[in-house]
């Protein structure tokens, strides 16, 4: 089973490109489920019931989300139906959605999703992702209950997203991180077989201050205070994210590479 997962859509930029290009994409590497983070997708801050449908229809299978996920409002208007956007599980319990799900691929196989938010340098003061990680895996065992554990660990630090990786080796398919815009080179299949990325990137234009428009970032960082809304970036974005193949039999990863296509960044041109 092929894995494909894209890092965070940013603004209208990132989320063109991902539409006119995601059906390519999936063909190209013959991919059986999609994940995408939208955690930035609407003005570069949330997601809109609009942008939510509008991903889905370009061909995501799951819309994982962030420490943006409730900056659109009406998302709370929309979470508790929707059976594909996910927030981080590891929220209060009182929180609408839900943070992990098993889904079918269209070959039948069952692959639960995880989505957890990181505790260092978030603003919001989750519960343990670690603890809550384990209780999810514990009751889902890989081969039994599900045939693929996919983690998107939406998190600040390198250091707290490779521990989650490293605490989670063996015991699902692939730990990717989201959350910080800029991909890692450090795409490995861990001792355990479980493929793991520090951090897939962004989908948004990079000339830019990690997907905003760089004249608001420049203005906070040289004057400690803002003169204009931040906005995302308008020119052309790279579209980042890895792929991710399984082993059918053990449900471990055999290989993982990144994908870096179009704009400033792309390695690859659709
Ligand atoms: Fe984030
Ligand atoms: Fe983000």
């Amino acid at each position: 089973m092929n894995i494909l997962f894209l890092g965070d859509v940013v603004g209208r930029a990132g989320r063109v490109a991902v539409c006119n290009n995601l059906l390519k994409i999936k063909s190209l590497y013959q991919i059986d489920f999609t994940i995408v983070n939208c955690d930035n997708a609407s003005g570069g801050f949330g997601i809109s019931r609009n942008a939510e449908q509008e991903l889905i229809k370009a061909g995501a299978d799951v819309l994982t989300g962030g420490d943006h996920i409730w900056d659109q409002r009406e998302v709370l208007t929309f979470i508790n139906q929707s059976k594909k956007l996910l927030r981080p599980h590891n929220f209060p319990n009182s929180t609408p959605g839900v943070g992990y799900r098993v889904f079918e691929t269209a070959n039948s196989q069952r692959i639960l999703v995880i989505h957890l938010l990181g505790q260092v340098f978030i603003k919001y003061n989750v519960n343990c992702p670690f603890e809550v990680a384990e209780n999810i895996v514990k009751n889902h065992p890989l081969k039994k209950q599900v045939d693929a554990i996919f983690v998107d660990f939406h998190a600040e630090a390198t250091s707290e997203k490779m521990a989650m990786g490293k605490f989670l080796d063996g015991k699902v398919s692939a730990v990717v991180g989201s959350h910080t815009h800029i991909p890692t080179n450090d795409c490995h299949i861990m001792a355990q077989q479980t493929a793991y990325q520090t951090d897939a990137g962004m989908c948004g234009d990079f000339d830019s201050v990690i997907g905003m428009d760089k004249n608001v970032p420049l203005q906070m960082f040289i004057h400690k205070r803002k003169f204009d809304k931040m906005e995302p970036a308008k020119g052309e974005a790279t579209i980042c994210g890895c792929v991710v193949e399984i082993d059918n039999k053990t449900g471990l990863a055999q290989k993982i590479f990144p994908l870096k296509i179009n704009g400033i960044l792309g390695e690859q041109i659709l």
